[in-house]
């Protein structure tokens, strides 16, 4: 045992001797300094995925994979023995993991469960040992969004927005689009916090258009159909029933038009009917066979202006009268 008083000059040369040491190292030792590393991956399910090693000692004799962030002989997935270029399967192996030469892990067909880290030892000939660890992610594909509405058509400055984005995807990011482009957040804007549901709060005409909402992991990503939000103002109701008032009267004025067409036709009906004695038996044409006018069907026994008996119709039509169309009628009235 030393004495706390040591002489100084041991010390010293032990310094020298550490400092000398540092020196060879950092000359000729960097290929043994440079750490190996093994780089994280994500792939989407059913790929084959390389796990790859980066900066390799030299001179090594074998690479050993574990799943799990340790060393543990009880996860070994594979020993790639170098020298022997034989793949030794450890406990670990699902059947569809391969050693490069080159120290890489291939996985045939990743499924979701491959997610996890995965542990690289490498052991060179004088017995160094390296470990490094990186990650594997697998992720599914995303689906298609879609955007659930309270309300499509609201009211400026007194309806609140609620825009829903509905996915049945887990561990995803969501973004919005308005207009085809990246949503830009107001202050009457509020987003859940997974970006699900979008508030606007109160709503205003700018903020009509098209939403559409964007799921994405890793992988993939997907957007939703967009959704069209109406955006009225208070004044639109006046807006809207100006049209329907200018329809209204339009309908009003035909319905007056048609009903004083109708009343002259009454009128000149009953006048018609009143002047028909004289009418009738001063241009009743001579009597045709009954049965033979459109109206044959008729019980009535009285002979019938038949499609054939034009020449008396010419002989009312010119009849010193002013009420050709009023005149016709009495006819057909009388015939039936
Ligand atoms: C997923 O992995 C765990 C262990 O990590 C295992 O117990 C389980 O059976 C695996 N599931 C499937 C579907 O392979
Ligand atoms: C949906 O619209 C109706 C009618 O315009 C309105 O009364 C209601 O408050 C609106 N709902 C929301 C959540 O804005
Ligand atoms: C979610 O899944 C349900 C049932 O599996 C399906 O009906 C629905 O369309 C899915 N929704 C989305 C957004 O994929
Ligand atoms: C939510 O949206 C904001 C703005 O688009 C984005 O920065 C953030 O990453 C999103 N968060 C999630 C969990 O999707
Ligand atoms: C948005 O959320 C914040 C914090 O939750 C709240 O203070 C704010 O009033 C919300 N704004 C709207 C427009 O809902």
């Amino acid at each position: 045992m030393e004495a706390p008083s040591a002489p100084a000059h041991r010390g010293l040369s032990l310094w020298k001797e550490l400092l000398l040491a540092v020196s060879l190292l950092s000359f000729w030792s960097p290929p043994t300094t440079a750490r190996i590393t093994v780089e994280s991956i994500n792939a989407a399910e059913g790929e084959d995925v390389l796990l790859l090693a980066h900066s390799l000692p030299e001179n090594l004799v074998s690479y050993s994979w574990y799943r799990g962030e340790r060393v543990d002989s009880k996860h070994q997935i594979a020993t790639y023995i170098i020298t022997l270029a034989r793949i030794l399967p450890g406990p670990a192996h699902s059947g569809r993991e391969t050693i490069y030469t080159n120290g890489a892990l291939l996985f045939q067909k990743v499924i979701l469960n491959d997610t996890g880290h995965y542990t690289l030892q490498t052991i060179t000939k004088d017995t160094q040992t390296e470990v490094a660890s990186g990650q594997l992610r697998v992720y599914k594909p995303v689906g298609k969004p879609s955007i659930r509405a309270r309300n499509t058509t609201v009211t400026e400055h007194k309806d609140t927005v609620e825009l829903t984005c509905l996915t049945n995807d887990t561990g995803i990011s969501i973004h919005w689009f308005f207009r085809d482009q990246r949503l830009l957040l107001t202050n009457r804007m509020n987003l859940s916090q997974d970006n699900s549901t979008l508030i606007i709060e109160p709503v205003r005409r700018e903020d009509a258009g098209g939403y559409q909402c964007e799921v994405s992991n890793p992988i993939s990503a997907s957007k939703s159909d967009p959704h069209r939000l109406d955006v009225q103002t208070e004044n639109d109701y006046s807006g809207y029933s100006a049209g329907t008032i200018a329809g209204i009267v339009i309908g009003v004025l035909f319905v007056v038009a048609m009903g004083s067409s109708l009343g002259c036709f009454l009128y000149h009906r009953r006048t018609g009917r009143a002047s028909d004695p004289q009418g009738l038996t001063e241009h009743r044409p001579p009597a045709s066979t009954p049965g033979q006018g459109p109206s044959g069907a008729s019980t009535s026994l009285d002979p019938l202006p038949g499609p054939r008996t034009a020449g008396p119709i010419y002989e009312d039509l010119l009849h010193p009268s002013t009420d050709v169309y009023c005149r016709i009628s009495p006819r057909a009235d009388g015939a039936s």
